[in-house]
């Protein structure tokens, strides 16, 4: 059994204490959950792909406080204007960014690859963890590989529910609900690999020109298996009246997720979602799961709006991978979903 704990002083030391000794703990991020190791341990970093069922060429990401923190992990200086520049903009918050690594930095931590991603969380716990504990912690999220990110606690004790002691510090729901944006500097141009709450708008602020692939066009996001993020239960994204007819004509129960509840006598079950982008990604994961949890034959969503609010662009592709077995060709690394 996992120990889930309130976040009080005394159990954020606990948590540090086991970073020290080499462990992992699982820790709130305003995105979702992480289960944490000291970035320059071998067999912290060991033990988090063992726990996650991990593949050994998926790379972490490094957490920091600040810009400083991160120092000691990069190669050159080559970067980090523009690092620089993003982590006065955006750190901490909701956005990773990788560049070259230092030699020194475990090729554990970065998949054997020659970069780090790196972020400063928003989140105050993450934040206390990592001052307390003077270093860069690599966390993937706390999820089993390939399967839904885990945005309370709760949900962390029920992937992990096998492995005794796991200390998993409660600082309850997150806010934002999906993963950071991942924004790959490396090249000339910068990259987003992965979109998150971080849009492309507000990166091209900073930076000017921004590849923003879509994940529709393959190869937007390397070695992503489309069927991330999916549920167990089989799950389509439809528009409202598809769903509705689909809904009717169904003898087996299903989940519907939808923006507006369906009439009063349907058989299914219904979660209610928000139609405003911020508050729909904060509530995505949780309504995946508890769908899942329901022993439905399928899930339907509904599709939410499709209009220009790039503030819907990480929800559409969560959306489009928890329902895109069809996609279903895995490639290569790195993998920005799993
Ligand atoms: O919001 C988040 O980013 C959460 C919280 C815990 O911070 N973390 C998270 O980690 O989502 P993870 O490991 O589940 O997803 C990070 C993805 C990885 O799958 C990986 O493919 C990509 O970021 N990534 C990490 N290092 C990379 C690198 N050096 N080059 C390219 N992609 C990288
Ligand atoms: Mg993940």
């Amino acid at each position: 059994m996992p120990r889930l704990e309130q976040a009080t002083e005394e159990a954020v030391s606990a948590a540090v204490q086991c970073l020290r000794r080499s462990g992992v703990v699982a820790f709130p991020t305003e995105t979702v959950y992480g289960l944490g190791g000291d970035t320059f341990s071998v067999s912290a970093l060991r033990t988090i792909y063992e726990l996650k069922q991990r593949p050994a060429d998926n790379p972490l990401i490094a957490h920091v406080v600040d810009l400083a923190m991160a120092e000691p992990l990069l190669a050159d200086t080559s970067a980090e204007t523009r690092l620089a520049l993003l982590a006065s903009r955006y750190w901490p918050g909701p956005l990773t960014i990788v560049v070259r690594k230092h030699a020194e930095v475990p090729d554990e931590a970065t998949g054997g690859r020659g970069t780090i991603a790196i972020r400063a969380p928003r989140h105050p716990v993450a934040q206390r963890l990592l001052q307390s504990f003077n270093g860069p912690v690599s966390a993937p999220s706390a999820n089993r590989s390939g399967f839904i990110s885990p945005t309370t606690a709760q949900h962390v004790a029920d992937d992990f529910a096998d492995v005794r002691d796991l200390l998993i510090l409660d600082g309850g729901q997150c806010v934002v609900g999906l993963e950071s944006t991942v924004l790959d500097l490396t090249n000339r141009t910068p990259r987003i690999l992965r979109p998150g709450a971080i849009t492309a708008e507000n990166l091209r602020d900073v930076l000017g020109d921004v590849e923003s692939p879509d994940i529709r066009i393959q190869d937007a996001s390397p070695g992503t298996r489309a069927s991330h993020y999916a549920p167990r239960t089989p799950a389509a994204l439809l528009q409202r009246d598809e769903l509705v007819a689909t809904a009717r004509a169904s003898t087996d129960r299903l989940a519907l997720i939808v923006l507006a509840p369906l009439e009063a006598d349907t058989p299914h079950a219904q979660l209610l979602m928000t139609a405003e982008p911020r508050m729909y990604a904060m509530q995505l994961y949780r309504a995946l799961r508890e769908a899942d949890a329901l022993d439905v034959k399928r899930i339907l969503i509904e599709r939410p709006p499709t209009d220009d609010d790039p503030r819907w662009a990480a929800v559409h592709d969560r959306l489009t991978r928890a329902t895109g077995r069809s996609l279903g060709q895995t490639r290569s690394t790195p993998r920005p979903y799993s």
